[in-house]
């Protein structure tokens, strides 16, 4: 009898512990790009599955092939080999991109990319309006998001009208307009002071939590890149691949305090010295 009531009993908990389905599979991911000037091998043999709802952040050198890989991901640039598979459904089909797979995508970029000429409203609605979603909905849906970024007092504004901080965040509810599965963002903050920088990263948080997207987060920035990450992914040059991949076991919500604990720092410099040591790998 023991025997036999054992399983149902251990099954839950073996569910429990079992890991959870990876939402993203990069598996043998190469590009190379061909230009008349040469060949650039950005990058090779790229393997990273992600968990659902997981934040990744990017980091490493200029000219490791970051944004290559998120372009990659975003469905915006073919791989010369290798596959994204999105929920277990692949994105590309040698160069053509699955677009069922792209609905399921979010992009922010370095840059805002607002439309000048629609006010705040449509430029979060865009995608929307690009599906064919009724204004009645769409317009919902762009209050809804300007709230989650602190906007709903700009709706009718033009981008001009607001700062750079504001822009961004204007972006990123765009991005969110689709309810993505995955956001992908190329340093998004990159252009702002540090302070409007250590808000958004409080707010992309909340933002990541309140979605429950999955992320891929590229920046320079390594205390950014910890402060935000579940994992950090450190990519390296010549050709560009995965040098390391660091836990981040930081509880959240992670504020600014968390930059003061011994736990941080320690991350921090490990991640330091491996940039560092590809200074030796050149030398
Ligand atoms: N469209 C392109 N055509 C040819 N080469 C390219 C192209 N895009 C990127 N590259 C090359 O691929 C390599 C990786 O570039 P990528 O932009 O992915 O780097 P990155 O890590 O995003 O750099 P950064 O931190 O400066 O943004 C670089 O050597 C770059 O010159
Ligand atoms: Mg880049």
């Amino acid at each position: 009898m023991t025997m036999q009531t054992q399983p149902t009993v251990a099954s839950p908990e073996a569910d429990l512990a079992a890991p959870q389905p990876a939402e993203i599979r990069i598996s043998g991911l190469e590009k190379t790009y061909k230009t008349e000037r040469g060949t650039t091998h950005a990058l090779s043999n790229i393997n990273l599955e992600i968990r659902k709802e997981e934040f990744i952040s990017l980091i490493g050198r200029s000219g490791c092939g970051k944004t290559t890989l998120l372009r990659i991901m975003a469905g915006l640039v073919p791989p010369s080999a290798g596959q994204v598979e999105v929920g277990g459904r692949a994105l590309w089909h040698r160069e053509t991109v699955d677009s069922s797979v792209i609905r399921r995508l979010g992009v922010v970029f370095q840059d805002a990319n607002l439309f000048p000429w629609y006010n705040i409203e449509d430029n979060i609605a865009l995608p929307l309006r690009l599906r064919g979603v009724k204004k009645a909905e769409r317009r919902e849906r762009a209050r809804e998001l300007a709230e989650l970024v602190g906007l709903q007092n700009f709706l009718p504004n033009y981008p001009r009208e607001l700062s750079g901080g504001m822009r961004q965040r204007v972006a990123i509810a765009r991005a969110l307009s689709d309810n993505p599965e995955l956001l992908l963002m190329d340093e998004p903050f990159g252009a702002l002071d540090a302070l409007t920088r250590e808000k958004m990263n409080m707010e992309i948080q909340r933002i990541a939590l309140a979605t429950r997207a999955t992320v891929v987060f590229v920046t320079h920035d390594i205390d950014e890149a910890v402060a935000l990450g579940d994992r950090v992914v450190h990519l390296t040059p010549r050709p560009g691949r995965i040098k390391d991949i660091v836990d981040v076991p930081l509880t959240r919500p992670r504020g600014v305090e968390i930059k003061k604990e011994a736990a941080f720092h320690e991350l921090v410099g490990d991640l330091h010295t491996s940039l560092n040591e590809e200074d030796a790998d050149e030398s």
